[in-house]
Order: structure tokens, then sequence, then C-alpha cells
């Protein structure tokens, strides 16, 4: 069949894709892609955003993201034009220097410090010469920390703008094993739900976020700038309840210390509630609401105390009473009649509840002493360093102080040394609708002491973080990190001595070593170490001060942390409205690409045509591409034995050939919650329908071969009647109408509502509610195709290979021949290997395999097909 070829150039491709393209300011952020790996709970996340101008003049170009508070940037750097510019972390002093200096001479400078609370925000931008791109890439690196029984990876995502090639790939590996995985967020409700798959086996687990253009304007917290929001992925590891986990690498260890065997200790807690003024409103309602929770959730051996304050400090009971029903009752009449009003005496009230815990010692309890407060002190000791010297004394280290800072109105620095100083922590209790939850979240984290005075001891070891810790409570987690000393492991010896209610507890055995091979021990060793340094120094005033600063600072600076003492100074480009585009080097040729696989564009030379060159034999199919001839070309191509070219007039053709002896391929059927999925197997060559809504166009259909065994050699996906996109190996062809685009991947092809990316060994197809990722893997040699559905359409009709549901299966038998029950059906299965290609990095894993007809539910004939 023969069909209208229109000539597509380099010139006319990127012509069309300025046409199609959403043009925000003219600028576009043609790519956007979070990367994030997480390995023995330390994360780290690399964001890239790829930015074309398409104007004829050079354009200020931004980049603007949002990364966890907790996290550090280690590294940034800017691709413009060939040329790498790398971010250096320097000390901010000098930093500021370079930058005031670098103004004063009329460059521009990038300045990027530490900002803000919640999220913290990196900027900066660059000039882009006319038609040019730049990539930004910035990575951030960040200690999981468990709280409530889990830890969160928060990502946010604001790329500015709706971005057709955007992408969130999670992987998260723990040697202890995932316990759950789930993904939370704002990005994840409604409309954007099905743009996420997640899998998980064992010690690993991938999360991946593939919204589509229309989506990423139609979400909850989705505008014609695009999202906005958070996807937060929630999990937890397997624990055995003994020492926990040391893992070491390169001489340095970290420990991961969670129990949560133990019987809770009965605690004593007061609470001190600020009711100035300024609580007036929302404030004290979501207080109130929050404290009655809070006694609700108190358990009967546990005692407690209730103080407000303003000017004057007023107590319900002047000592600690037992939390029995009574008691409640009454003290939750008080809490929800506390009422704003007058200043405040924050000392005076803090002294007050300190009292009262040292007044109640009881045996084999844990206190603790609670402090909400919206603003600074106004009456009694104003002094703040007066106030911290009198709870300190007051405390003496028998109890952690815990300061919640209501708003923005408090000296929250004021609030963190004082916790700090007594074992505690501050915490931002956000002035929003949900700071009630806020409140009783934070609770929720101290409620359940389960150790007291523990000491992590490492014999052996050598600068370690910190190893006493006051109180352990269940849900969160201890980590220490250190060096073992001469990189010796027969010498170290961890112990973690602690008290309980059973007894003195100590642990001394159990302990798991896990040797990795990478520098992430090292890096979360770093990592606890600037974070403690960094609390110490806001505890410490003088000498002591500047030590530990430097300290902290030498740390930052050998590990390229972005942290308050440092900065990031990007440095760019000058002088870049020189175009050397047109102003080939001597010596240079005209450039005719490589075509290894998809990166080039595609000129089809006029009068060429599809060969099929007779060879002897039956066994095998050729297929030929044309290609235009260039020494670059040739030699690339004679490496591959399986492949030949013929050359008439100045056309290369290349051709490939196929052997159509039987082949086995392996198929998955992967259930949510099974451990052993089930697989079955298909023999090539044969054609199969992958994907098919009879609502729409819509269908994908898939070729097995006969030579390679593993997967696809090629697949379709019709969207319409007139717009095709045919992928195999090595090429994309993008059928609209009567134009023919074989597509290459230099950059991103948008032809009526398909869109497609190409990346290394991935090729990401979009078009309305769908987006599928066929990945491209190679096996002895041999490249095959492997489609993914990141996204399902909405409705729920489709037929096709990857839209049967792996069946729920009962084992029945297991010797002499392992039998599965599926809907009363028995099946003869065996355990067998199976490479899960739906992965980039293929995963190895265990199986049942059965017949395709048991294992899909209905005979594989249904899909088979005859047209691709
Ligand atoms: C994500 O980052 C990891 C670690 O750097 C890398 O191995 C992986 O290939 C990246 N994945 C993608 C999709 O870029
Ligand atoms: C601690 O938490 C675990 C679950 O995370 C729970 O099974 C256990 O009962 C809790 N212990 C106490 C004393 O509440
Ligand atoms: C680690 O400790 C040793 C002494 O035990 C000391 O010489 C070395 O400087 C320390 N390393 C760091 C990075 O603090
Ligand atoms: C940790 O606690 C132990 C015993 O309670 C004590 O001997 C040691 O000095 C403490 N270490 C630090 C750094 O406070
Ligand atoms: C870890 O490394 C130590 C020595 O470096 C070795 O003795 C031990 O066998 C290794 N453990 C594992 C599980 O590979
Ligand atoms: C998997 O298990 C979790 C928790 O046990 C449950 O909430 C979820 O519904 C299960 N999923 C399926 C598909 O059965």
């Amino acid at each position: 069949m023969e069909r209208t070829v229109v000539h597509i150039t380099l010139f006319g491709l990127l012509l069309s894709l300025a046409s199609t393209l959403p043009n925000k300011d003219d600028w576009d952020i043609y790519s956007f892609h979070i990367n994030s790996t997480v390995t023995s709970r330390y994360a780290t996340t690399v964001i890239t955003s790829r930015v074309a101008n398409r104007m004829d003049e050079s354009k200020e170009i931004e980049f603007h993201v949002r990364i966890p508070r907790n996290a550090f940037i280690s590294k940034f750097r800017m691709f413009i034009d060939g040329q790498v510019y790398d971010g250096v972390v320097k000390a901010k002093e000098q930093a500021q220097q370079q930058y005031t200096e670098a103004v004063s001479r009329g460059e521009s400078a990038g300045l990027v410090s530490s900002v803000g609370r919640t999220l913290e925000e990196f900027k900066t931008s660059v000039t882009v010469a006319a038609h040019k791109k730049v990539t930004f890439e910035l990575t951030y690196e960040e200690l999981m920390k468990r709280t409530h029984g889990k830890y969160e990876l928060q990502i946010h995502a604001r790329p500015m703008q709706p971005v057709s090639d955007f992408k969130v790939d999670v992987h998260i590996q723990e040697e202890a094993g995932i316990s759950f995985i789930n993904v939370k967020g704002g990005l994840s409700t409604k409309a954007l739900a099905n743009a996420i798959t997640k899998t998980h086996i064992d010690k690993e687990a991938w999360v991946y976020f593939y919204p589509t253009v229309n989506q990423q304007k139609m979400c909850d917290s989705c505008s014609d700038q695009g999202m906005n929001g958070d996807l937060v992925i929630v999990y937890d590891v397997n624990r055995d309840n003994g020492l926990g986990h040391i893992k070491k690498s390169d001489g340095y260890f970290v420990h991961h210390f969670a129990p949560s065997d133990l019987p809770r200790i009965p605690k004593n807690v007061v609470f001190v509630i600020d009711q100035s003024g300024s609580m007036h409103g929302r404030k004290i309602l979501q207080t109130r609401t929050a404290l009655i929770h809070i006694l609700n959730d108190l358990a009967e051996d546990d005692h407690f105390g209730l103080i407000t304050f303003d000017g004057n400090v007023f107590h319900w009971k002047r000592e600690l009473v037992q939390a029995n029903s009574k008691n409640l009752e009454s003290a939750k009449n008080f809490a929800s009649n506390i009422q704003a009003r007058g200043s405040t005496d924050i000392n005076e009230a803090v002294l007050q509840g300190a009292r009262m815990l040292n007044d109640h010692s009881r045996e084999g309890s844990a206190s603790i002493l609670i402090l909400l407060t919206d603003g600074d002190p106004t009456s009694g000791v104003t002094n703040l360093e007066k106030i911290q010297s009198n709870v300190r004394q007051a405390i003496a280290g028998k109890f952690p102080l815990y300061c919640l800072g209501f708003g923005f109105d408090v000296d929250f620095k004021f609030l963190e040394k004082m916790s700090l100083q007594n074992n505690g922590v501050a915490r931002r209790i956000y002035d929003d609708s949900d700071a009630d939850l806020q409140l009783k979240g934070f609770y929720e984290e101290v409620a359940t002491p389960l150790l007291t005075d523990v000491t992590m001891i490492y014999v052996g070891g050598t600068n370690l973080t910190q190893t006493n810790f006051s109180q352990y409570y269940n849900g969160s987690e201890i980590v220490v990190a250190g060096e073992i000393t001469d990189n010796n492991i027969e010498t170290f010896t961890p112990q973690v001595v602690a008290i309980s209610v059973r007894m003195d507890s100590q642990y001394s055995s159990l302990v798991i070593f896990l040797n990795l091979s990478d520098d992430r021990i090292q890096r979360v060793w770093a990592y606890l170490t600037v974070k403690q340094l960094l609390d110490k120094e806001l505890q410490l005033s003088g000498p002591e001060k500047e030590k530990v600063k430097k300290e902290a600072l030498e740390l930052s600076l050998k590990y390229s942390f972005v942290t308050p003492l440092t900065s990031m100074v990007v440095t760019k480009p000058l002088g870049e409205t020189t175009d050397v585009l047109h102003k080939p080097k001597e010596g240079e040729r005209s450039q005719t690409r490589l075509p290894s696989r998809g990166y080039s564009i595609l000129r089809k030379p006029t009068g060429a045509r599809r060969l099929r060159p007779d060879l002897p034999g039956d066994m095998y199919e050729h297929m030929c591409i044309f290609w235009i001839s260039g020494s670059g070309v040739i030699k690339h191509i004679l490496e591959k034995k399986s492949e030949y070219f013929l050359f008439t007039r100045n056309v290369l053709t290349l051709c490939t050939s196929v052997s159509l002896a039987p082949v086995l391929h392996r198929f998955l059927l992967k259930a949510e919650n099974q451990t052993v999925p089930l697989c079955f197997d298909v023999s090539g060559p044969v054609r199969l329908k992958l994907l098919h809504y009879p609502s729409r166009e819509l269908s994908v259909n898939g070729e097995l071969d006969s030579v390679t065994n593993g997967g696809f050699s090629r697949i379709f996906i019709h969207v319409s009647d007139s717009q095709h996109v045919e992928i195999d190996t090595n090429w994309v062809t993008v059928r609209d109408g009567q134009t023919v685009t074989y597509y290459t991947g230099q950059d991103h092809l948008t032809a009526g509502s398909v869109t497609v990316i190409v990346h290394n060994n991935e090729i990401d197809v979009a078009t309305g509610d769908m987006r599928m990722v066929i990945i491209v893997h190679e096996k002895n040699g041999q490249k095959f195709l492997w489609p993914v559905l990141r996204q399902r359409p909405l409705d729920n009709n489709a037929e096709g290979l990857l839209a049967v549901e792996a069946a729920v299966y009962e084992e029945v038998q297991q010797a002499p021949v392992r039998k599965l029950k599926i809907k009363n059906q028995e099946a003869d299965v065996t355990g067998e290997m199976v490479v899960d290609y739906s992965f980039a990095s293929p995963v190895t894993m265990i199986c049942w395999l059965m017949s395709a007809d048991s294992a899909l539910q209905r005979p594989l004939s249904q899909f088979v097909i005859t047209q691709l």
C-alpha cells in the first residue's frame, strides 16, 4: 500500500511543535521530571526541568521549585547550549560577598539560601538565547523521619504550567522489607488518581505519577497554571523488635531502632495553654477542640494537669490527678470554657507546669510538659534568656518540654531553643482550619512512651550522632549514625540501655548488619551530624557556639549541603547573545546524526521506497528503513550483525532480519497483596490486542516476534481513524492524517491529540486521559518493547491483555502437583522465575506458571488479532 509522505525536516518539525504547544509567556517547560530514590530511609530527589525559549529574542527563564524543609539541597546544575553550569556550595558570607561583587560589576549571579518553614523555595533564573533551551537539575537529600508509625516522602509538584512530559518516579528500597505503602496528598485525589501506579514487592516499591496535560489543569489543586500540590508516599518497614537494623558501608554505620512490642509507660502530662487575647477567635476554638480530643485519649493510668495562662496563671487543679472518667469530665468542662483575654506570662506558666511535674514523682512513669502559645512573653519575666534559664533550672533534665508555637506571631526561635535545652522539640502549628488536628497529631506522637532514659552505646564506634534520648515513643524511631573505629567490625558492639516498665531493658542481641556499597550511609551520618550541630549551635553562646558553627559549616561544605550556614552560588553564562549555530568550526562536517534508537530527525529521501529484498528461505521476514547515507551512520550500523544494508542512489537502507521460529514470552499478572503473582506463556510470532476501548476509537495492539524471548517487537496505538502511533525497537512513526513523522525524540512531538516523548529507553505516549509508557529493553543484544499503562482512561469498559485484572486465587494443594483454585476451577501450576519488564530496570521474581487460558480466565485466542 502506498502512502503519501510529507517531508518533515528539522526546521518543519520545530515549527510545528512551537505552534501546538502551550505557550505560556514566551517560554515553555516541555519536560519536568521528579525522580526520588529512597534507600535505607535516606531520600535523594532530583528535579529536572527542561525549558525552551520559543521567542526570537533572548529571555530570562526562571526555575522555581519547593522542597521539603528538612531536606538539604546538595547539587544544582544548568545545561545551556552544551555547557554545564554547576552550582557551588559556599559559606553564606562568602557567597553573599561574591553575589554583591557580581552585581556591582553588572554581572548576574544566583544566590540561593535556605528559607521558609514548611516547604522551602529554590529559585533562580538564567537568560536563554532565542530558540535555545536550558535544563535545570536540582538534587536534594533528606533522612525520612518516622512518626505515627510511618515515613512520609513529600513531593511537591508545581511546574508553573501544564507540562506534556511531566512525571514523578519514586523508587524505595528497604532491606528490612516494606510493610505497607500508600500514596496520599492533593495530587492523588479524584481526577489524578488513575495517573498513579504503585508496585510493591517485598523490599522494593515503585510509585509512578504520570498525569496528562488535561489532568494537570483539572484536578482539585490545579489550574491553567498546571498542578500545584503534593504527592505523599507513606510507608513503613518491617521490624523484628530486637535491636533493629544496623547498616554499614565504608566504615560508617547507621542504626535504626524502633521496637514496638513493649508495654506503654504510664505518663504524667501537663498542658500549659496560652489563653492571651491574641488567641481570640478560631485559635482558641481549635485549642479547645484539640484539648478535648486529647483528654479523651488519655489512658486510665495516666496522670495529668491543665494550666491556662494570660497575664495570670490558672490551674484547673493545683496537682496532677489520675485520668479517670470523673476527672476527665471535669477537665473537659474546664477546657471548653477557656476564654482568650489579657497578656502573656510564659515564664510563670511554664514554671508552674514544671513544679506540678516535679511534685508528682511516680515510679515507672514518664513525665512530659507541653506548652502551647501563640505569642511572645509580654508580662511577668519577659527577658527571653532569663525565661530560658529559669525553665532549664526548674526542669533540670528530668523530663522533656515540647513547645507548640501557634501561628506566625510567636518567636519560634525562642521556643525552639527552650525545647532543645530541655530534651524536647518545638513544633509550629499553622493557623489554619486543621490546627486542631495538628495539635492532636503532635500529641499522638508523644502519647505512648515505651522507654525512658535511652542510651545507645557503640563500643568500637566513634564520631557518633546523638546517643542519649530522654524518651522513646511508639511509632517514632531512634536513629544513630557514626564511624566504626578503623572499620573494624569485630570490635564493634552496639548496645541499648533504657528503662521500660518491665525492667531495665538491655538490648544487646539480634543485630543485623547489612553491608551496603554506596556512600549513602556516610551521607546519613553527615546529614544527622549537621542537623544536630545546628540544633546545638542554637542552644549555645560565645566561643562554644562559634566552634560548633564552624564544625557544622565545614561538614556542610564537605558534603555540599545547602544549610542555613551555606549558599548555592549559581554562576551563569556570559555574553550568550552570541549564537554560534551558523558559524561552523573549521573541519566540522555537516551534521548527520547517528541513528541510535530514535535520537535523530529523519529525512525521508525523495523517491525512496520501502524495499523488501528477497533472501533465501521462509524463515526470515525483512524490514527495511530508509536512511540518508553518511559516514557516521554506516559506522554505527556495521556494529550490528543482524542488520545489513543496501545502497541505492545515495540512500542507505537498513534491514533487519527476523527469524520466524516460535519463541515463548512470559507474561505476569500482578495483584495487590498477592505475594506470588500468576504468570503464563505466549508463543510468538503472534499479534495481540493489548487495549481497546469500544466507547472510543482508542486501541493498542502489539506483536510478539519470533526472535526476542522477552517482549514485543512492534506496538501500534490507534488513537482515531486518522491518528496512529507505530513503535518498533528502533523508530517511532506518527501518522496524523496524511502527515507521517518518523519521530526520533530530539524533542517531544504533538500531533493532534497525541503526544509522544522519547527518553533513553522509554517512549511515553499520551492521548486524552490515557498515558502509556513503552519501555525498550535489551536482552542478549536484542531489543524488545514492553508496554506499561501508566494511566488508565476513566471508562472501565476496557478490553485487551493489559486490561485483564489478576484473578484471586487460593492454594489448594502443594504436592505432588501444586494446584491453585480460581473461581471454583482448579489449575496445576509450577513455581517459575519471571522477569517483570514493567520496570526500566527489570526485576526477577517467582510466579505461579499456568496456562494462558486459566490465568486470563478466558481463551487467549480472544486476544489474538490479525492486523496490527
Ligand atoms: C532516578 O534516579 C536513580 C538514582 O540516581 C537512577 O538510577 C534512575 O535511573 C533515575 N530514574 C529516572 C527515571 O530517571
Ligand atoms: C505500638 O504500635 C504498634 C503498631 O505500630 C501497636 O501494635 C502496639 O500495640 C503499640 N503499642 C502500644 C503499647 O500501644
Ligand atoms: C572522627 O573522629 C576522629 C577521632 O576519633 C577524628 O580524628 C576525626 O576528625 C573525626 N572526623 C570527623 C569528620 O569529625
Ligand atoms: C548519656 O547518658 C549516659 C548515662 O545516662 C551518661 O553517662 C552520658 O554522659 C550521656 N552522654 C551524653 C553525651 O549526654
Ligand atoms: C559484611 O562485611 C564484613 C567485613 O567487611 C564481612 O565479614 C561480612 O561477612 C559481610 N556481611 C555480608 C552479609 O556480606
Ligand atoms: C491490600 O491490603 C490492604 C491492607 O491489608 C487493604 O486495605 C487493601 O484493600 C488490599 N487491597 C486489595 C486489592 O485487596
